[in-house]
């Protein structure tokens, strides 16, 4: 059946394992495995079909197959050619495909056929934690919805990483066994708002995880959810305030829709304030949902940095980078008590702009000239030079006297530098703040203000001393 062997791919001998999943064969280029869940019972007509497909393996062949053990050849090795035993679309070429549901469901385990049955006994099982009762008839008609999707060839078996299915496509049901997909987590992969994934999610959830599989009917639009089912509860640092937890997930905690505990899932993902990891959970369990506007990176309108941007703002891109938005820089402004601030590492004049325009004198320190030049230009577009005593130099040199200090240091100089200004500022000024990324460890005791973008994205944050009760 093929001109390529097991052991071509595998670049040498191939050693029948008689453990249902460990890989059937081992070369030096990869791992060649032999296995398919649908034909988990197959024993010995499971080994039939591997030696017709490739009979050089015969003499190696065990005498019997185990229970699970299995028949189509699936390959490690990052190459297409074991595909052509499971001849479905053509490889790298995404496939739009229409259909109702079902017949769709049909595409991707054409030998199965389509049976509505076990899924709504299985959903029925699970009635309690579902976000929508399961009718039979609902069901019917869900999957004789119209549909389009992209599928794309991908791999199933081995280690499914985020990687993988991100750049081979989805994994096709038919070669998905249930521990592998578990493991590969593939709706936390892959989105289920891809109707593609909801689909293969779908297929698997179908029979190994009903809860799955109504996420991806809801994913797929073609089952609403009830509203107001699920309960969603956050862990997060102790200085982040309700109300901002509140703005990054876009719900309060709390009984929320099973929108809102997506979406609140998908913002959480990956996020750490204050050094603690934001924890989100939601149950019964949701699929998160990505949020790309949520995330979209800062300074797309630059007037958002400084409103008279467009008048002749100097900025080079490090300075672009690292300028407070003039919305947080005017809450600094507003935050720090004190007539005269030191502004130690002042950049292009973000904060030490704002400080003077609320009636602040500053000194403004900083070591790259260049930099100090852009914020004094700055400054004088909003005609508060008078008030800022722009220094070169090193701010834990200079540590000149004022009633407070605040300090931006570069991120890039990584957490020692951070934790250097910290002590310095504590030090030599009696009241401060410091701004630090979201990620900085902030000890529970201290301060902590998260600043975020309009969207509710956690930009950066500070902490302070010597201000007393706010
Ligand atoms: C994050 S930026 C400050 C941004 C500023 N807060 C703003 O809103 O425009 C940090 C600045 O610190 C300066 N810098 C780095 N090390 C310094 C030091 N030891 N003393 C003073 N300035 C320093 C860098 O040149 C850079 O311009």
């Amino acid at each position: 059946m093929s001109e390529e062997t097991p052991e071509a791919l595998a670049g040498g001998p191939i050693h029948w394992l008689q453990q249902g999943r460990t890989p059937i064969g081992r070369g030096p280029r990869g791992v060649v495995r032999l296995g398919s869940a649908e034909l988990l019972d197959a024993e010995e007509a499971g080994k039939q079909r591997v030696l017709a497909a490739f009979p050089s393996l015969a003499p190696s062949a065990p005498a019997t197959i185990e229970r699970r053990s299995s028949v189509l050849l699936e390959t490690d090795l990052g190459e297409p050619s074991a595909e052509r035993l499971v001849p479905l679309f053509p490889r790298g070429v995404p496939t739009p495909l229409s259909g109702s549901l079902s017949e769709l469901l049909g595409q991707v385990e054409p030998a199965g056929g389509v049976n509505v049955t076990p899924l709504i006994r299985a959903l029925r099982r699970q009635e309690a934690p579902l976000p929508f009762r399961p009718r039979a008839a609902a069901i019917q008609r869900a999957l004789a919805q119209p549909l389009t999707v992209t599928l794309h060839r991908g791999w199933a078996h081995g280690a499914i990483t985020a990687a993988r299915l991100l750049s081979g496509g989805i994994c096709h049901w038919r070669r998905c066994g249930p521990d592998r997909i578990q493991q590969g987590d593939l709706a936390a992969v892959g989105s289920l708002s891809d109707p593609a994934v909801a689909l293969c999610a779908l297929k698997w959830g179908w029979r190994f995880d009903a809860l799955r599989a109504a996420e991806a009917l809801i994913a797929l639009g073609v089952v609403a959810p009830s509203g107001g089912a699920i309960t969603l509860t956050a862990q997060a640092h102790s200085g982040l305030s309700p109300r901002d937890l509140t703005r990054i997930l876009g719900c309060a905690p709390g009984t929320v829709s099973h929108r809102q505990a997506a979406t609140a899932l998908g913002r959480a993902k990956g996020l750490t304030i204050g050094g603690v990891p934001l924890r989100v959970q939601a149950s019964p369990p949701v699929t998160p949902r990505p949020d790309l506007r949520f995330r979209q990176p800062r300074g797309r309108d630059p007037r958002l940095l400084l409103d008279r941007y467009h008048q002749g703002v100097r900025l080079d891109d490090e300075a672009r980078a690292s300028l407070t938005p003039q919305r947080h820089a005017e809450d600094i402004a507003r935050r720090l008590p004190g007539q005269s601030i030191v502004d130690g590492f002042c950049g292009a004049g973000g904060n030490a702009i704002a400080f003077a325009r609320a009636g602040k004198r500053v000194i403004a320190i900083d070591s790259s000239t260049e930099r100090l030049a852009q914020a004094r230009h700055n400054a004088s577009l909003y005609g508060v030079t008078d008030r800022i005593t722009f220094r070169h130099g090193d701010f834990f040199a200079l540590t000149p006297p004022a009633d407070a200090c605040f300090l931006d240091p570069p991120w890039a100089g990584g957490d020692a530098l951070l934790q250097q200004a910290w002590a310095a500022g504590q030090q030599h000024y009696r009241r401060g703040m410091i701004k630090l990324p979201r990620s900085f460890s902030v000890p529970d005791e201290a301060e902590l203000r998260v600043y975020l973008t309009p969207e509710g994205f956690p930009s950066f944050v500070t902490t302070e001393w010597g201000l007393g009760a706010r």
